[in-house]
C-alpha cells in the first residue's frame, strides 16, 4: 500500500495517562539544514524528528550540493555535509513538496549570490505569497526577476539594510536574518518574528560564527561577517511545542493525565494559560511538563497571532477541544484565511461548528462519534487523530501523509498513552 492509501484507526478507550517524549521541532530542524548551505563541512543535528519533511529538505539540499543522513547510532542525530560545491537551483519537483523549501534563498543568495528557485509549495491552505521575502532582499542589494515559474535572484554582495515588516512573518524574518550573515553592515529587521524555533536558528548561527543581537526580540540586529569566518557545529534542536500541545490536547479530551518529557513550558506560556482556563492543570516539571485533565473541559474564545500568541498550528486541536467542551467557544484565524477546512470533517464526527470566514462558532457537544476523515493538512490531521480518541466507535483517518510529515511516530506515542490506534 502506498504512503497515500494508509490510514489510522482510531477507537474510543477512556483517559490516556502515562509519559511521552516530545521530539524535535519540525519548524525549527528544516531552517537549520537549510542554514547549512552557509558553510562547508560537516554540520551535527540532534533531537531530530523522524518525520517525512525531514527526508524532502535532506533530497532538496542534496539536489543543491550537501548531503545528509542520520547517524546509525542514533537516528534522532543528522549529519549533513557540505562539499562546498553548491548548484544554487532549487528544483520543481523538490521544492513544490515544502514551504520550507524557500529558506533556502537566504544562504543561498548570500553565499552563491545568484539562486534560481521554484516558487514554493507546501500545504493547501489559502495563498502564501512570499513578497515580504522579496522586498526584504531588494532592500539589501537583490533583484528577482519570474523565469518559467523560477524566481532567479542575483546580488553580488548583499549589503546592510533596515526592512521593517509588516507583519512578523516567520519565513521571512529566517531568509533576512540568513542572507544578513555574510551581508556587507549590518541588517536590522524590525517587527521580526520572535517564535522559539527562530531564537534556535539565531543561536545555531551565532555558534557557527554569525554576529547576532536581540535573539528572541522584535528587532534583530545581524552584524555581516566575512565567508571564511562562519564553522559547522553541533546543535540540538528546540524541541516542539505544536506536537506537545498535541499530546495536551489528547490527554484533554480523554480526561486524562499525561507527563510530556522535553517540553518547554516557557516557550507555550500563552496556549498553557488558554488551556488552564478550560479546566486543565498544567505544572511544569524539570524537564517537562505535567497535564491533568478533568472529565469536561470549558469552552474559551480565542484568536490566532503570531507568537507570543496562540499560533494557527495549535487551532485545529483547541477547536477539537472546543467540539466537546462546555458551552461555546468563538475562534478567529488572523493568519490563514483558508484555514478552516477540516472543519468539515469535525462535523462528520457529530461536532456542532459554523464557520464564516475567518470566524468559527463551536458549539460543545457530549460526545462525538467515530466516521471515515480525511486530513487535509498536517496539523488538522493530527486534531482529527486527537477527535478520533474522544469520539464513541471507530474514526479512520485518512490523507495519513500529511501527517507523517510533521508527526514522528503519533500512532506509537498515542498507543503507548493507552489509545486504541493502529494504521494499516
Ligand atoms: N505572508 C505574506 N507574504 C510573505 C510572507 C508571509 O503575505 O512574504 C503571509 C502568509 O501568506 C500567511 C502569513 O503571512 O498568511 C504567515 O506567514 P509566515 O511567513 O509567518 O509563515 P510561514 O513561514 O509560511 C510558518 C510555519 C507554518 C506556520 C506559520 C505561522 C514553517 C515551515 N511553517 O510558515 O507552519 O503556520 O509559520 O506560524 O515554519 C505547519 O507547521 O504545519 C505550518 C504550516
Amino acid at each position: 500500500m502506498d504512503a497515500g492509501a494508509e490510514q489510522i484507526v482510531v477507537r474510543h478507550a477512556g483517559p490516556l495517562s502515562g509519559e511521552v517524549n516530545v521530539p524535535g521541532a519540525k519548524n525549527s530542524v528544516l531552517k537549520l539544514m537549510a542554514a547549512t548551505l552557509l558553510t562547508d563541512g560537516v554540520t551535527t543535528l540532534t533531537n531530530v524528528p523522524d518525520i517525512a519533511d525531514v527526508a524532502i529538505m535532506g533530497d532538496l539540499l542534496s539536489a543543491i550540493g550537501v548531503t545528509w543522513a542520520r547517524d546509525p547510532a542514533d537516528a534522532a542525530t543528522v549529519i549533513l555535509t557540505n562539499h562546498g560545491a553548491i548548484t544554487p537551483v532549487a528544483p520543481y519537483e523538490l521544492v513544490e513538496r515544502i514551504r520550507a523549501s524557500i529558506n533556502v534563498l537566504g544562504p543561498l543568495l548570500t553565499r552563491c549570490g545568484t539562486v534560481t528557485l521554484s516558487m514554493p509549495g507546501g500545504d493547501d491552505f489559502g495563498s502564501r505569497p512570499i513578497d515580504m521575502h522579496v522586498a526584504g532582499l531588494e532592500a539589501m542589494g537583490a533583484t528577482f526577476e519570474m523565469r518559467q515559474g523560477y524566481l532567479v535572484a542575483r546580488a553580488e554582495r548583499l549589503h546592510g539594510a533596515t526592512i521593517t515588516f509588516e507583519f512578523p512573518s516567520v519565513g521571512a524574518t529566517e531568509n533576512i536574518l540568513t542572507a544578513a550573515v555574510f551581508a556587507k553592515g549590518t541588517t536590522i529587521i524590525d517587527n521580526a518574528a520572535r517564535e522559539p524555533e527562530i531564537s534556535d536558528l539565531c543561536n545555531f548561527l551565532v555558534a557557527m560564527g554569525a554576529d547576532i543581537e536581540g535573539i528572541g526580540s522584535s528587532t534583530l540586529m545581524v552584524h555581516g561577517v566575512e565567508r571564511d569566518s562562519l564553522r559547522p557545529v553541533r546543535h540540538e534542536v528546540v524541541p516542539d511545542r505544536i506536537q506537545a500541545a498535541t499530546y495536551i490536547a489528547a490527554a484533554a479530551v480523554t480526561g486524562g493525565e499525561v507527563t510530556l518529557i522535553n517540553a518547554r513550558p516557557e516557550h507555550m506560556e500563552m496556549p498553557l494559560r488558554r488551556f488552564a482556563e478550560m479546566g486543565l492543570t498544567i505544572t511544569p516539571q524539570t524537564n517537562g511538563l505535567s497535564v491533568w485533565a478533568p472529565p469536561r473541559m470549558r469552552s474559551i474564545d480565542f484568536a490566532t497571532l503570531p507568537y507570543p500568541g496562540i499560533a494557527t498550528d495549535y487551532k485545529p486541536l483547541i477547536v477539537t477541544m472546543l467540539s466537546i467542551a462546555s458551552g461555546v467557544g468563538i475562534v478567529t484565524e488572523n493568519l490563514y484565511p483558508g484555514r478552516f477546512r477540516y472543519v468539515e470533517e469535525l462535523l462528520r464526527l457529530g461536532a456542532d461548528i459554523s464557520t464564516d470566514g475567518h470566524h468559527a462558532v463551536v458549539r460543545g457537544v457530549r460526545q462525538l462519534s467515530g466516521a471515515p476523515v480525511r486530513a487535509p493538512d498536517i496539523r488538522a490531521g493530527a486534531a482529527l487523530v486527537v477527535a478520533g480518541l474522544a469520539a464513541h466507535g471507530e474514526t479512520i483517518i485518512t490523507g495519513v501523509s500529511h501527517i507523517d510529515r510533521g508527526y514522528d511516530d503519533i500512532v506509537g506515542r498515542l498507543s503507548h498513552l493507552g489509545a486504541d490506534i493502529h494504521r494499516r
